[in-house]
């Protein structure tokens, strides 16, 4: 209700300062919020998870928006992509919405305060909700040196996430993409279970983790990559990143803005590359779906697909905060 009124003013100023202001917002008047509690559990990766619905990575880069993100309903939020080190990402302007598709390009670009920071703004447990932490490497780290990032990464966080996710997927660090390739994945995922492995004698518990992919995977590459993920013990897929492909807005004046497209314009992609994930892992690998999420019965159709959980980013900013509690309710 109050996001209906606020939004024509929201979508009137540049999409980077709409994003701050409404987090801004939300965290400074969180005491006028209600807390939503949506109370349908479900076990995903050893964890239980509140309810199905997750905030995906990106809105919250550096945790700095967990108090007021967290009256909101979701069963589970991802924060970051963190890099070891801070770093400003691309110039602005770097978000774009192509509001007849109910979309947004962006090429951000990795823009993050560095994992010491978002360490700092971590609260304590217990936790209404499961926390994801996205890592990812640093635009200097050279792509062949990435796993000496993702390492760090993962050792920093290790103790306060509930599951961590490996980015290797967004379009806006260049070369990042190269290590889904069968070869680099294999190194990559290799070098994680080592560390993990590590980890687990070091601590004495086990930490989920999940890779993100992108959607534009050709159908040969996905059962080599499902494959891995058997191979090198992952927990869970999050499919997917934002695409590179503009055929669902060629025409709009934007489309060729470079970096990855979200929102309504990817769901079939996104779509088609869960069932194809489905059938290569077979269940025994648990997904969460997301691109294009902006309805409880599109949310209820990626479960059909095979889908364990949803998460939402893009629904959130055209449909408003009120889509977790609608599709957090309505899925089972
Ligand atoms: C502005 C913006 C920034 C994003 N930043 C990240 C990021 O830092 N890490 C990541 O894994 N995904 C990032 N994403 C991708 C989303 O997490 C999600 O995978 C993608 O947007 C598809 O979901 P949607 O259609 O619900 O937005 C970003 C998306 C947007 C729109």
């Amino acid at each position: 209700m109050l996001y209906s009124l606020l939004k024509p003013i929201l979508f009137s100023v540049d999409a980077e300062l709409a994003h701050e202001v409404s987090l801004e917002m939300l965290n400074q008047f969180r005491s006028l919020v209600p807390q939503a509690r949506i109370k349908k559990p479900k076990q995903v990766m050893g964890i239980e998870f509140p309810n199905s619905v997750g905030l995906a990575a990106g809105l919250d880069k550096n945790a700095e928006y967990l108090p007021g993100l967290s009256k909101l309903g979701f069963g589970f939020i991802e924060v970051g992509t963190v890099t070891p080190q801070a770093q400003d990402g691309n110039p602005r302007p770097r978000i774009f919405r192509l509001i007849r598709h109910r979309s947004i390009i962006n090429r951000m670009g990795f823009n993050n305060k560095g994992v010491d920071h978002l360490l700092q703004q971590l609260p304590g447990r217990p936790r209404p909700y499961v926390l994801g932490i996205n890592i990812g490497k640093n635009l200097n780290t050279p792509v062949d040196n990435a796993l000496s990032d993702y390492r760090t990464g993962l050792q920093k966080v290790y103790l306060q996430a509930d599951y961590i996710s490996l980015n290797i997927s967004s379009p806006n660090t260049p070369g990042l993409r190269k290590l889904q390739s069968e070869t680099a994945l294999d190194a990559l995922l290799h070098g994680i279970h080592e560390t993990r492995k590590a980890l687990q004698d070091q601590h004495q518990f086990d930490r989920p983790i999940a890779l993100k992919i992108a959607p534009d995977l050709d159908d040969k590459t996905i059962p080599a990559i499902a494959e891995l993920l058997h191979k090198h013990h992952i927990d869970a897929l999050i499919a997917t990143n934002t695409t590179v492909d503009r055929q669902s807005v060629d025409r709009h004046p934007l489309a060729a803005e470079s970096g990855g497209l979200s929102g309504e314009a990817m769901n079939e992609k996104s779509r088609h590359v869960l069932s194809q994930f489905q059938l290569a892992l077979k269940d025994e690998i648990p997904i969460i779906s997301v691109g294009g999420i902006s309805s409880a019965a599109e949310a209820q159709r990626r479960l059909e697909l095979g889908a364990s959980l949803v998460q939402i980013y893009t629904g959130l900013i055209y449909q408003g905060p009120g889509l977790v509690r609608e599709i957090a309710r309505a899925i089972s």
